[in-house]
């Protein structure tokens, strides 16, 4: 621990049971970073925020905010947090303006204080029109932006996010992403958010940390997390998924050993000289007598660093995990 570190997590563990949801997390969060907890659905990323959060108590390690140990003295932990949690939408009965008001009476803020912020946090979110509209009324990006200022009411140091893009547009992300980014520059906020969504990661978070199966499994700016897969760019082949083994082979043995196939996809590191290899690589699959369907190249992602640190593609998993969305219940009313 540091007097750099915001939130400091060390063999944290949690168990239900039989079932390792959290297996041993290290983790140091700096004063001032957006940081990034990126991982599919089920990895584990709920469970370490509200162990922070003290929802739920740690099987073992510990964890440290603002140099308070939180597994002891919770309470005054929590002061140094906001919370924009996963399952805890606005109240939809209650103004915007109300809204803020019973978040900071739950914090204690004083009533002359929680009318100040209650001004100012509408007007940071853009919602000032909005003050005395009902929450319920609201499209799912204000609702969001109503959650995440919420969250400020009683001047914490770090906010923690448990998905709060989850299941908005593409326009209504980038806007959330705006309003985080803002708060961490303007109020030097540190940022802990969790994510399945690669772009998000990739374009709002300082460092970001991998997790899957309850582990972090690679740690790193977005940059660094990309050259961690190896010098140059990515080439993808697509093919039928029976050819998918016999073509990582063959690519195997012409010197790609970073070919990893998954579904009707291969994809390998291609390193310097990319269009010998290519032409290399297409005249063997050719005397092999096996057909592809396309191949691309492009520069490393962080889809292609998780794919070959776990054999599976994110993207994959994110797609069939985001049709059972508890987030859109606010996204009918059409408004911006
Ligand atoms: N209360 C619980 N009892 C049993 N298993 C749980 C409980 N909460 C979470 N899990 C399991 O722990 C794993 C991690 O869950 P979670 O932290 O919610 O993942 P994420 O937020 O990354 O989607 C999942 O396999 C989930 O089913
Ligand atoms: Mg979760």
């Amino acid at each position: 621990m540091s007097a750099q570190s915001a939130i400091v997590l060390h063999k944290l563990l949690k168990r239900f049971n039989d079932f390792t949801a959290v297996n041993g997390i290290d983790l140091e969060i700096k004063k001032g970073e957006i940081f990034g907890l990126l991982g599919p659905n089920g990895a584990g990323k709920s469970t370490t925020i509200n162990m922070i959060l003290g929802l739920i108590k740690p099987t073992s390690g510990s964890i440290t905010v603002e140099d308070i140990d939180m597994i002891n003295k919770q309470e005054l932990g929590k002061a140094h947090i906001g919370i924009v949690s996963q399952e805890t939408l606005i109240e939809p009965e209650l103004t915007a303006a109300q809204n803020i008001v019973l978040f900071g009476r739950l914090y204690h803020v004083s009533e002359n204080k929680i009318d100040e912020k209650v001004d100012e946090l509408l007007n940071l979110a853009e919602l000032t029109d909005f003050k005395d509209k009902y929450a319920g009324t609201f499209s799912g990006g204000m609702q969001r932006r109503l959650a995440v200022v919420r969250a400020l009411v009683h001047d914490p140091d770090i906010i923690l996010l448990d998905e709060p893009t989850n299941g908005l547009d593409v326009q209504n992300r980038v806007k959330l992403w705006e309003l985080l980014r803002h708060i961490n520059e303007t109020r030097n906020v540190t940022v802990l958010i969790t994510t399945q969504y690669l772009e998000e990661a990739d374009n709002l978070c300082n460092r970001i940390a991998i997790i899957d199966h309850g582990k972090i499994i690679a740690l790193g700016t977005s940059s660094q997390l990309k050259q961690s897969i190896g010098k140059g760019n990515v080439i993808d082949i697509s093919a039928n998924k029976e050819l998918i083994p016999h073509i990582e082979k063959l690519m195997k043995d012409m010197g790609l050993e970073s070919a990893k196939g998954t579904g009707n996809k291969v994809m390998a590191n291609i390193g310097t000289d990319p269009m010998k290899k290519i032409n290399k690589l297409l005249g063997i699959l050719e005397k092999n007598k096996i057909h592809i369907d396309g191949i691309s190249m492009h520069e490393p992602t962080l889809d292609d660093v998780f794919l070959k640190l776990t054999g599976t593609s994110m993207r994959d998993a994110v797609e069939t995990s985001s049709k059972n969305d508890r987030w859109l219940a606010g996204g009918r009313h059409g408004m911006m």
